[in-house]
């Protein structure tokens, strides 16, 4: 596939991210350990609010408090959709979708387990990271976003029913977008592959920090 081949590592160099991955790293390691339930089978149908307060607990350590992150590596998950929240999920565990920690993560955790969280964090409100972008690719990440994904991705990226772009974390999105671009992230949505394909052959591997710098000026 054409779009495997472009060269978007050099992309990344634009943000630095000081020892955070080391500390996620660590956490991760306790947290998955601490987390891995005995047997799926073995729990009950519905989880106690308290349950899942205590499950959240692990995710908090690195997503933030009610999941609002404040580490530009880690996505915020407050107000993710429910069934997309699963969906990825089930994608880390999977290996479908790539994880430089979640893959870990994700195969602690029962489906019920995984639904009970989805419940959870989508029930909280999603809150608009302050960062800072720039300007001249903000605008050309907005004629982009409204060529290619707003079909999609309505409102700008932050329609509150649905996956969460304007207001994420720029380096975050910028990996994904990446993965989903060279094919190590498997895209779902047959449709979205192909506005990433053609947008990549029409406007280069440039359009994605673009777009990157548009979801992060909107608020
Ligand atoms: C050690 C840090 C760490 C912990 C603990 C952690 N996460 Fe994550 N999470 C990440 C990182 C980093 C990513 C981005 C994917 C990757 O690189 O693994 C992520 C991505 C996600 C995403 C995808 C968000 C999106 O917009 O697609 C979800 C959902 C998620 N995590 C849920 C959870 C849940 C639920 C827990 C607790 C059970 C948890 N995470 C615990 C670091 C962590
Ligand atoms: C046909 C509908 C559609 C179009 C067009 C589309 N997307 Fe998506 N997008 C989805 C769906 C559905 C998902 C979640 C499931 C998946 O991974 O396929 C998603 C997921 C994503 C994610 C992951 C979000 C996260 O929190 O990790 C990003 C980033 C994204 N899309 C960016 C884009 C960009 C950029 C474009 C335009 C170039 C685009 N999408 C076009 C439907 C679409």
């Amino acid at each position: 596939m054409r779009i495997r081949n472009i060269a978007v590592s050099t992309l990344a160099a634009a943000f630095a991210f000081g020892c955070a991955t080391q500390q996620m790293e660590e956490k991760s390691m306790t947290s998955a350990e601490k987390s891995q339930p005995a047997t799926a089978s073995a729990e009950p149908a519905t989880m106690t609010g308290a349950a899942i307060e205590m499950l959240a607990n692990t995710c908090a350590g690195c997503h933030g408090t009610g999941g609002v992150s404040t580490g530009p590596a880690i996505p915020s998950i407050a107000g993710l959709e429910e069934e997309y929240f699963v969906e990825v999920m089930n994608g880390y565990k999977s290996g479908e979708r790539a994880a430089t920690i979640m893959d870990r993560m994700a195969k602690g955790y029962s489906d019920s387990e995984i639904e009970a969280m989805a419940a959870f964090y989508s029930a909280k409100k999603f809150q608009p990271v302050r960062q800072t972008s720039a300007g001249p690719k903000a605008m050309r990440g907005s004629k982009l976003h409204h060529e290619y994904c707003e079909k999609c991705h309505e409102n700008e990226g932050r329609n509150p029913e649905d996956i969460v772009l304007a207001g994420q974390w720029m380096p975050y999105l910028l990996w994904t977008m990446e993965d989903f671009a060279v094919g190590r992230s498997k895209i779902e949505e047959k449709k979205m592959a192909k506005a990433m394909e053609n947008m990549l052959a029409e406007h280069g591997s440039g359009s994605l920090m673009d777009l990157t710098h548009f979801y992060g000026s909107r608020k």
